[in-house]
């Protein structure tokens, strides 16, 4: 596609949020089913996000495709008396292999700071868990012009130094757009990914030219193959759409050749 940095594979990842049951794993089977008949092969990772309880079951399911089974969030500790809470160690050992952080529903659900973010990210990477690190501004934030400088510092304060290309992934989710159908212009877009970009390269150098970074908030089929061709915009976080195996697939073939 036009847009995309030759040397990184783009990921198309689904945030299943508080949706889905057991019997839901009908829909990743439906999902592993049509990337194992892709011909050519999508070029382009696949992951979904379940809520913690049915990691264990979409793990065995995924297992032998090519579909990454990730949470939705981490304590920042490996064990304790933390009740309701679950450590990236134990997302790991029900076979996930990536952990969304600082969701901004977790930042406004929970009151998540971007500290406790970073030692969210840490976590996961401490566990060996790739960390999506969300961030992404409100419509007054962005309304007031402050788009570059709220991503900017939630960028800074919310990922470690541990951070690399391959344990850490970028979700840029303006959150007025999330479940709303609103999308920012692609100029827009462009500009927000632009300038994470130089700040992943002016802290991490070569790991931060090579590290993805998603959009996420309202991606839709109808959407996606515009939204994934903008310069710096290195895969999709998907929501609602992601729940659908058709849905989802639509998005994960806005990377299909031809
Ligand atoms: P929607 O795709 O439903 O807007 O949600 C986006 C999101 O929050 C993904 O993490």
């Amino acid at each position: 596609m036009a847009g995309q940095a030759k040397n990184i594979r783009p990921l198309v990842a689904g945030n299943w949020k508080m949706n889905g049951v057991k019997a839901s794993a009908a829909e990743v089977e439906a999902v592993k089913r049509a990337l194992s008949e892709a011909k050519p092969a999508i070029p382009a990772d696949v992951m979904i996000a379940p809520p913690a309880p049915l990691i264990s079951a979409f793990s065995t399911v995924a297992a032998g495709s090519d579909i990454a089974i990730a949470g939705q969030d981490c304590h920042p500790k490996v064990s304790g008396a933390h009740t309701g809470d679950v450590s990236a160690e134990m997302l790991k050992d029900a076979g996930a292999e990536a952990v969304i952080v600082g969701h901004s529903e977790r930042r406004s659900d929970h009151g998540e700071s971007s500290a406790v973010v970073n030692a969210k990210a840490s976590a996961a990477h401490r566990a060996g868990l790739t960390a999506i690190v969300c961030i992404g501004e409100t419509r007054g934030e962005r309304d007031a012009g402050l788009t570059i400088k709220v991503a900017g510092r939630q960028l800074k304060d919310s990922l470690p130094q541990s951070s690399t290309a391959a344990n850490t992934v970028v979700a840029y989710e303006p959150v007025w757009a999330i479940g709303t159908g609103l999308v920012p212009s692609t100029a827009d877009v462009a500009e927000v990914h632009a300038a994470i970009r130089a700040d992943l390269i002016n802290r991490f150098g070569d790991e931060g030219a090579a590290m993805r970074i998603l959009y996420g908030g309202s991606v839709k089929p109808d959407n996606a193959r515009e939204l994934l061709a903008i310069a710096n915009v290195n895969g999709a976080l998907v929501g609602g759409a992601s729940l659908k195996a058709s849905d989802f697939l639509a998005i994960v073939r806005a990377y299909q050749r031809g």
